[in-house]
C-alpha cells in the first residue's frame, strides 16, 4: 500500500463539483480522500507543493489511434499511453483501426493487457463493429465487451450499411456501450483529400464535401431514434452536422458527439502549400464551420473534445499530397491547443474547458473518473494555464513528429499526470 499523497498550494478546478478555489488534495490509497483548504497532510505522506499551479481531473480523450499490432514504426501501445500522460491523459481509448484490426476478445484483451504493463495513462480498448472493420458482419460485441471493450466504432471507415448500423444500435444496449461512429458517405468521397471548395479547386485536389459528414449524421441520429441506441459522432468538422446533433439533442435522443482540437481552430488554408501536416480525415473546413463547432461545444451540442491522435510515420507524410495518409499527432498539444482556441479568446472558462475535456467524457460514457469527488480514483492533471511553450515535435513522446503545430507557441503547460494515485509523468524543470 503506497503512502498517502497531499497536493497543496495550488488551484482546485473541478468542474464536477463546481469547484474553482485553492485547496489542497488528499488521496489515500489511490483514492480521492478529501479536497479543501483546511485539509491537512496525514504522517508520513508524500507532498506535492502545487503552489502556482492548477489542479483538476485527469484528461480522458475516447478517440485515440495506437497503431497496435501492425504499425509500431508509428506508434505503440507503450509510446502512445506515455504521449498521453504527457499531455495531461489518464484516460485514453483506444480505436481498433490496426493491422490486423481488434475485433476479437483476444486482441481486445491484448490491447488491455499491454495498456495496464505500461504504467502510463489508462488504456481502454474500442473493439471493432464489424469483422475485419470490412462493413459487413458484426463482430461477437458480447465477447469483446466480456474481454475489456468500451466501445465499438469501425472508425478510419464509417459504418457504412445502414442496416449494420441500425443492429450495432440495438445491439449495443444489453451492454450499455456506445457505438462511435466515423460519420462519412464515401459515395461522396472518392479521391478526396481536402475539404471541397475554392481552395481545394485552386490546389488541383479532390474535395470532400461537408454533406458527406452531415448526410451520415442525419441518418445515423434517425438510427438512434428508432433504436434508442447510444450514437457516438466522432470528430464533427462540419456546421451541417451541428445541426443534426441539435436536432437529436432537442428530442432527447441518446447521441453524443465529439470534436478534436484541431478543427476547433485550424481551416484548410493550412493545406496551401501542399502541407500534408494538415491532412487529416474530416479534412479542416473554414472559418464558418470551425465557429458553428466551437459554438456547438460551448452549448453542449457537442459533448466533448477528444483527439483523434492519428500518429503517422514522416516518411508517409512526406508523399505527395495525394498519397499521404490522413492524421494529426494531437496529445501532447491537445490541452494547450483548446487553451488557444477558447479560452484565451474568452470562448470558454478553464473550467469549461476542464469539463469538455475531463468531466463530460466520464459523464457520457459512464466512467468513474473525471472527478475529484471523495472515493474517486485519484486520476489528476497538475498544469501552470497560463505558462506558454514551442512545440518541437523531436520532444514528443510519440513515435511520430505528425503535427501542424511545429514551431507554435502554446499557453498551458502539463506539468504532472497522476493516474491512481501514482505519478506518471512529470515535466522536466520544477514540479
Ligand atoms: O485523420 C484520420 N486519421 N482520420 C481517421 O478517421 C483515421 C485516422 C487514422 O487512423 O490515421
Ligand atoms: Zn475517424
Amino acid at each position: 500500500m503506497s503512502r498517502p499523497l497531499h497536493i497543496y498550494g495550488g488551484r482546485v478546478v473541478d468542474p464536477s463539483q463546481g469547484l474553482d478555489s485553492p485547496a489542497a488534495v488528499l488521496i489515500v490509497d489511490g483514492r480521492i480522500e478529501a479536497v479543501g483548504l483546511g485539509v491537512e497532510a496525514p504522517d508520513g505522506a508524500e507532498s506535492i507543493d502545487a503552489t502556482g499551479l492548477t489542479v483538476s481531473p485527469g484528461l480522458i480523450d475516447v478517440h485515440v489511434h495506437l497503431r497496435e499490432p501492425g504499425g509500431e514504426h508509428k506508434e505503440t501501445i507503450a509510446s502512445g499511453s506515455r504521449a498521453a500522460v504527457a499531455g495531461g491523459f489518464t484516460t485514453i481509448w483506444a480505436m481498433p483501426n490496426t493491422d490486423p484490426p481488434i475485433d476479437s476478445p483476444a486482441a481486445v484483451g491484448y490491447v488491455r493487457a499491454a495498456g495496464r504493463a505500461v504504467r502510463a495513462s489508462r488504456v481502454m480498448p474500442i473493439g471493432a463493429a464489424s469483422i475485419g472493420q470490412k462493413g459487413e458482419q458484426m463482430t461477437e460485441i458480447g465477447e469483446l465487451v466480456a474481454a475489456g471493450a468500451v466501445a465499438v466504432s469501425d472508425d478510419g471507415h464509417p459504418v457504412h450499411n445502414s442496416g449494420l448500423m441500425r443492429r450495432l444500435l440495438e445491439y449495443t444496449q444489453t451492454f450499455d456501450i456506445p457505438v462511435l461512429q466515423h460519420a462519412e458517405d464515401p459515395g461522396l468521397t472518392p479521391g478526396g483529400v481536402m475539404n471541397e471548395g475554392p481552395v481545394a479547386t485552386a490546389l488541383g485536389l479532390r474535395g470532400i464535401p461537408n454533406a458527406a459528414e452531415a448526410g451520415m449524421v442525419a441518418r445515423d441520429v434517425l438510427l438512434s431514434e428508432l433504436t434508442g441506441g447510444h450514437l457516438h459522432v466522432c470528430h464533427v468538422s462540419a456546421r451541417q452536422s451541428v445541426d443534426q446533433l441539435l436536432w437529436a439533442k432537442e428530442r432527447g435522443l441518446r447521441v453524443t458527439a465529439e470534436v478534436t482540437p484541431h478543427h476547433l481552430l485550424l481551416t484548410e488554408e493550412l493545406v496551401r502549400g501542399y502541407n500534408t501536416q494538415a491532412k487529416v480525415n474530416p479534412p479542416l473546413r473554414v472559418e464558418e464551420d470551425v465557429e458553428a463547432v466551437r459554438q456547438a461545444l460551448v452549448e453542449g451540442v457537442i459533448d466533448v473534445i477528444a483527439t483523434d491522435h492519428a500518429p503517422h510515420h514522416y516518411d508517409e507524410k512526406e508523399r505527395e499530397f495525394d498519397d499521404a495518409p490522413f492524421g494529426i499527432n494531437g496529445l501532447e498539444t491537445a490541452f494547450s491547443l483548446c487553451m488557444k482556441a477558447l479560452v484565451e479568446p474568452g470562448h470558454m472558462t478553464l473550467s469549461g474547458l476542464i469539463d469538455r475535456m475531463s468531466c463530460a467524457p466520464a459523464r457520457i460514457m459512464g466512467l468513474d473518473t473525471g472527478t475529484l469527488r471523495q472515493g474517486a480514483p485519484a486520476d489528476i492533471v497538475l498544469y501552470a494555464p497560463d505558462e506558454s511553450w514551442t512545440v518541437d515535435p523531436a520532444r514528443f513522446y510519440s513515435r511520430s513528429r505528425n503535427t501542424p503545430l511545429a514551431g507554435w507557441v502554446l499557453p498551458g503547460r502539463i506539468m504532472r499526470t497522476i493516474v491512481s494515485g501514482e505519478t506518471r509523468f512529470e515535466a522536466e524543470g520544477d514540479a
